[in-house]
């Protein structure tokens, strides 16, 4: 894109050389470009090949990265050990607070991916979340599917939650999870996504089940260092699962940590629409 602009304001510039003076002031489609007027001779002689004004090469696009690139990691995680993010989507929901007590009490954090119309109802329930060291993603303001709404459409899903987000626990939410993992390759939803698109490794399909032995099997089966574990906070099957996982995970060596913790440790920097299944380490 960088090259494409870089040719045409060649190309502009070029041709504004070779022009009598300068572009007509009053003429209705002339775009808005600020240009200095002085009239100027016309070149003579006119097959006299022009200059090619010298373009800068413009450096790599550095503003995909998040702001600061890697952060920093909490004292009490070790990157040298094994660890695993949970996340729960279409939260907050009072089963949160079961999910909640569950990571106090063993000392793990998780990353909830929230959804503004659930924000709305339960703001206090994210705030303690938050306070808790757990990480706060974006999961739209109506769970929408982003493949089938507008650009305009896909930032306000977007930028509603943020704001709901900042007034609820005064931090800026860094990732995003496309409800039904929708368009994460859609060139139209990447164009007007800001921030990387977290997906998972294990899916548990709480939601479809809602069965505690099902969503434990799941986990059991398929987790290994670096895993992204999705689960959804609205059901008592799945709090149960976590109240039995959570420790169990703790208990076999697994530090639980959150998204952008996770991806931090293992050294992979996240981008802004580009998205993400797993850290798993590099073999
Ligand atoms: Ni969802």
């Amino acid at each position: 894109m960088l090259r494409i602009r870089s040719t045409a304001a060649a190309v502009l510039a070029a041709c504004l050389m070779l022009l009598p003076g300068c572009m007509p002031a009053n003429t209705a489609d002339a775009p808005l470009i600020d240009i200095e007027c002085t009239p100027t001779p016309v070149p003579t002689p006119r097959l006299t090949p022009t200059p090619t004004p010298e373009i800068t090469p413009t450096p790599a696009p550095a503003a995909t990265a998040l702001p600061g690139g890697i952060p920093e990691l909490p004292a009490d995680l070790d990157p040298t050990k094994p660890m695993v993010a949970l996340t729960f989507d279409d939260g907050p929901s009072r089963k949160t607070e079961r999910i909640l007590d569950c990571l106090e009490a063993n000392g793990g954090r998780a990353t909830f991916f929230v959804v503004g119309t659930q924000l709305e109802k339960f703001p206090e329930i994210t705030k303690r979340a938050s306070d808790l060291g757990c990480e706060i993603g974006n999961h739209t303001y109506d769970h929408a599917n982003l493949t089938k709404i507008s650009g305009d459409e896909i930032r306000h899903q977007i930028n509603s939650v943020n704001e709901l987000v900042l007034n609820a626990t005064g931090k800026k939410v860094t990732l995003v999870r496309n409800p039904y993992g929708a368009g994460i390759k859609d060139e139209h939803v990447k164009k007007y996504m800001e921030y990387p698109m977290i997906m998972w490794s294990i899916d548990t399909l709480d939601w479809d089940h809602r069965d505690t032995d099902k969503t434990l099997k799941a986990i059991r089966k398929d987790v290994q260092d670096g895993s992204i574990i999705l689960m959804h906070d609205l059901y008592d099957a799945t709090a149960a699962a976590v109240e039995v996982i959570v420790p169990e995970l703790i208990a076999e060596g697994y530090q639980l940590v959150t998204v952008t913790e996770l991806f931090a440790a293992k050294g992979y920097p996240l981008e802004a629409a580009h998205y993400y299944r797993n850290a798993h380490p590099k073999d």
